[in-house]
């Protein structure tokens, strides 16, 4: 079954409760949460106040993606705001099964982040351990960026090693999804599509949601 997470940095924080019941109502798996901190990216989003605050207004898992160094020091202020899903970047962590058994320790889903340019066997040694591995398909720090497709054979690369493994690890993407890139992901082994612009910038949101999914 392909998931769908609507990213909220494309929404319109003037509106942020209107604009997730929408995406729910259209069909959404999961809301996607990007928490941006200015050193690991270039830009500040969004932290915890905002994860507790739009918490009651969904009954939609919240994936929370954090693009900020040190996870460490905010993995337990995310979970108790009501994370459900946490995660980190490998590239950010120097302990990276440590992290990844903080995040469980709080009652939450583990997973971790690879940017484009980083070989998926960083994660290998800890496959077993996590619930979603997340393949950067642009350089995080943006919406609206073009999707690389030189990360399509990673994709391929991580579900062979979670098929012969047989685990129960999602495998999403998040960069430049769209109607069109989304069936090259799903082709290659994804089974969560994020998107932010490609649903956000659409009028008729369910409409993009489905096209994503390729209904
Ligand atoms: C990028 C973020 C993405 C972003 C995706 O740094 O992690 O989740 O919102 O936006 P689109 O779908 O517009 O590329
Ligand atoms: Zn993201």
């Amino acid at each position: 079954m392909i998931k769908v997470a609507p990213s909220i940095l494309s929404a319109n924080f003037a509106h942020l409760a209107d604009d997730i019941k929408d995406v729910e109502n259209g069909g959404a798996d999961y809301i996607h949460v990007d928490v941006m901190d200015g050193h690991f990216v270039p830009n500040i989003t969004i932290g915890p106040l905002v994860v507790e605050a739009i918490r009651p207004i969904t009954k939609l898992p919240l994936d929370v993606h954090l693009m900020i160094e040190n996870p460490d020091r905010y993995v337990t202020q995310f979970a108790q705001a009501g994370a459900d899903i946490i995660t980190v970047h490998v590239e950010a962590c120097t302990h990276l099964h440590r992290t990844i058994h903080l995040i469980k320790e709080q009652g939450v889903k583990a997973g971790v982040v690879v940017n484009p340019a980083t070989p998926v066997e960083w994660i290998e040694p800890v496959l077993e351990d996590i619930d979603l591995v997340l393949l950067m398909t642009v350089n995080p720090g943006f919406g609206g960026q073009s999707f690389i497709e030189s990360v399509l054979p990673k994709i391929e690369r991580v579900a062979h090693l979670v098929k012969t493994k047989g685990l129960q690890v999602e495998i999403e993407v998040d960069g430049g999804v769209n109607e069109k890139t989304a069936k090259k992901c799903v082709e290659a082994g994804a089974n969560v599509l994020v998107a932010g612009s490609a649903i956000y910038n659409r009028k008729d949101r369910a409409q993009a949601i489905k096209e994503i999914r390729g209904e």
